[in-house]
């Protein structure tokens, strides 16, 4: 990394020169989404990464994410700043084992949240994000028996809402679930007229006390588009840099998390491990990159396919 020259301008310069664009997720730290092309929630990140005419995607997001586009842009070079940004709900879901579970349920069709590895993927049959979960499922055949994974917070919202019963793998996201109920409680009693909203891999218990449950971007919306002029958010904190540069003039307040998370407000450990000298050096030397096997690849774009074609 050179340390006399700006970071940012060479990253733009770089980006050019190589053809490559930079997509982000709101959870990345905001001096990156600042250089990214594109900053978006899982549904329109994928989106992105099927549509761009881009020769290198530089994905600063977490490992799922760039096999995501791999899997959907097989002829790109996609690259990551940093190979061990992993993710708790991917990590809880071994294909092995997952493999056995379904083999349990075969007249089940699986539906997986896109946070999961490349080989579940293989083995599902339709992918879903928090944005497009509960139209998904609604389009289904009523008597189509259902297994959801591998986030079972999102699953039982989902059954809750479409009163549909799921079989569920139990997984989590670590972030979504440290958030402390006690000092969420003090929180609101400072601030009695502020909004609490929150991303469905909360815990039950946290959203039933939502005033709005929604995925990044409705999550985004909501604080732009609602009257109300203080929220809480009940997610990940690095999407209040966003919120924050849309409403600078309202009061957005991060959700508090129990004592051991990294930070007083929900910070993804591995969302985190994305900087700007990673992002440097990804760059320049086209590294590292993302590979999946074809013939995982090949299974597992139809069903992330079918969840961008249920989408429109
Ligand atoms: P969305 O941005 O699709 O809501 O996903 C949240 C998340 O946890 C990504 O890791
Ligand atoms: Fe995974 Fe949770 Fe981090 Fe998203 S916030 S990448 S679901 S661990």
């Amino acid at each position: 990394v050179p340390k006399d020259k700006d970071l940012g301008e060479e990253i733009r310069r770089m980006k050019k020169e190589k053809n490559a664009v930079i997509l982000a997720h709101y959870y990345v730290d905001g001096a990156i989404q600042d250089l990214a092309d594109y900053i978006g929630d899982s549904l329109g990140l994928s989106q992105q990464a099927a549509a761009t005419d881009a020769d290198i995607i530089v994905f600063c997001g977490v490992h799922f994410m760039g096999e995501t586009a791999k899997i959907l842009s097989p002829d790109k070079k996609v690259i990551i700043p940093d190979m061990n940004a992993g993710c708790s709900l991917a990590d809880s879901a071994p294909a092995d084992k997952f493999a056995a579970f379904k083999a349990q349920y075969p007249d089940h069709i699986v539906l997986s949240y896109i946070n999961c590895s490349a080989e579940i993927k293989a083995l599902s049959d339709i992918i879903v994000t928090s944005s497009n979960a509960l139209k998904i499922v609604e389009s289904l055949p009523k008597d189509q028996k259902i297994i959801f994974a591998p986030d079972a917070n999102l699953g039982r919202f989902v059954s809750k809402k479409t009163g549909r019963d799921m079989v569920l793998w139990d997984g989590a996201c670590i972030v979504h679930i440290d958030i402390s109920q006690e000092k969420l409680n003090a929180l609101r009693e400072k601030y009695p007229n502020a909004k609490f909203i929150a991303h469905p891999e909360c815990q039950e218990h946290i959203l039933s006390q939502a005033d709005f449950i929604g995925s990044t971007t409705a999550l985004l919306k909501y604080v732009v588009e609602q009257p109300e002029m203080e929220f809480i958010v009940g997610t990940e904190a690095g999407i209040l840099h966003k919120m924050k540069q849309a409403v600078p003039h309202k009061k957005i307040l991060p959700a508090p998390a129990n004592e051991n998370n990294t930070c007083a407000c929900s910070e993804c450990p591995y969302m985190k491990m994305n900087t700007i000298e990673k992002l440097y050096n990804t760059l320049y030397y086209e590294l590292p990159e993302i590979r999946v096997p074809e013939d995982v690849r090949v299974k597992a774009y139809k069903s992330v396919m079918r969840m961008l074609e249920m989408s429109k």
